[in-house]
């Protein structure tokens, strides 16, 4: 199975996330970090834990990072994600523990240790994925690749140009869209497409399991938060497909193409700016997502979360 660690800030569709990198054969998590994003650092930590240890996978570590972008101030997606972070399910209960050394140091482990080059997918702002390559440059040798969830080819969702995973932490998308990786970007062009529709939280609630109902309550309060805020008829799980890609054969087709970060637009920092065209010669670093099978991809998700057992 292919190794890898998700950096994440849990989030509804990152918890999603998380059960489908737990659940699917073919993967192997390593580890998980957390990062301040859609709550706060303590809240995205604890998530994480409560989610692991509902699915049973309290032996994959978890550490924590970054409590605030490289630059300005955090500013949490609560209308999005609740209070919690994860508002809707009962998830209390016993959870794992943190890891007694940072989210940059238990990655950096991590990826030194494993026999195989590592798979990082980041779910959440790439404030911590940022600090490792700037802090341990020579993890770059055993990284096979950073997916993340982020960006669009098109509009975004926090501002009109940009996405809430790169506007909160602007510098940190840069240094890593800059760092010669290759990287793959499941931005909102595609994300978009993966709507919980209501057939979909019933097939969720209908397993035999108490995660099912997690996950058909998860899906049933992001419903709501995103008909309030964004009048979608149906939410959007960005998150998962970034694990979904990491999968083989994956569920999503790619362009190749160069990406930048716009730092300092006076009204579209943190928009991501595509070269589909090829228009400005840079290198073509990213494979960028353009499009997604729908329905291989919750059949992906729903296998994950059935085979998962859990308190
Ligand atoms: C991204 O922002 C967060 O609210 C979600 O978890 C996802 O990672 C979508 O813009
Ligand atoms: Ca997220």
């Amino acid at each position: 199975a292919r190794p890898v660690i998700v950096d994440c800030d849990p989030g509804h569709d990152d918890a999603l996330a998380l059960l489908l990198a737990v659940g699917d054969p073919r993967l192997r998590l390593l580890g998980v970090t957390t990062v301040a994003g859609n709550q706060t650092l303590p809240r995205t930590t604890a998530n994480a834990l409560k989610i692991l240890a509902r699915a049973g996978a309290t032996d994959v570590p978890v550490a924590a990072g970054c409590a605030r972008p490289l630059v300005g101030e955090l500013r949490v997606a609560e209308d999005i994600h609740g209070a919690s972070g994860l508002d809707g399910p009962d998830l209390e209960g016993p959870t794992g523990e943190v890891a007694d050394v940072p989210a940059v140091e238990l990655m950096r482990r991590l990826i030194e240790h494993s026999a195989e080059p590592v798979t990082l997918i980041a779910t959440g702002p790439l404030t911590n994925v940022a600090l490792l390559l700037r802090s341990h440059p020579g993890v770059t040798a055993n990284l096979r690749r950073i997916i993340f969830m982020g960006g669009s080819t098109e509009r975004g969702n926090t501002t009109p140009y940009a996405e809430f995973n790169i506007v909160t932490d602007p510098e940190a998308a840069d240094i890593v869209l800059r760092s010669g990786l290759p990287t793959t970007m499941i931005g909102l062009n595609v994300t978009h497409r993966a709507l919980a529709t209501d057939e979909i939280i019933a097939e969720f609630r209908a397993m035999p399991t108490r995660l099912g109902a997690v996950c058909a309550d998860l899906l049933t309060f992001f419903a709501g938060t995103y008909r309030r805020e964004f009048g979608f008829a149906h939410p959007p799980v960005h998150d998962p497909i970034a694990v979904a890609a990491a999968i083989a054969p994956p569920t999503i087709t790619t362009t190749r193409a160069a990406v930048a970060v716009e730092l300092t637009g006076t009204h579209t920092r943190g928009a991501t700016v595509v070269d589909l065209h090829r228009r400005t010669g840079a290198v073509l670093r990213t494979d960028v997502a353009v499009d997604l099978d729908v329905d291989a991809f919750w059949r992906l998700l729903m296998t994950a979360v059935r085979t998962l057992g859990g308190p």
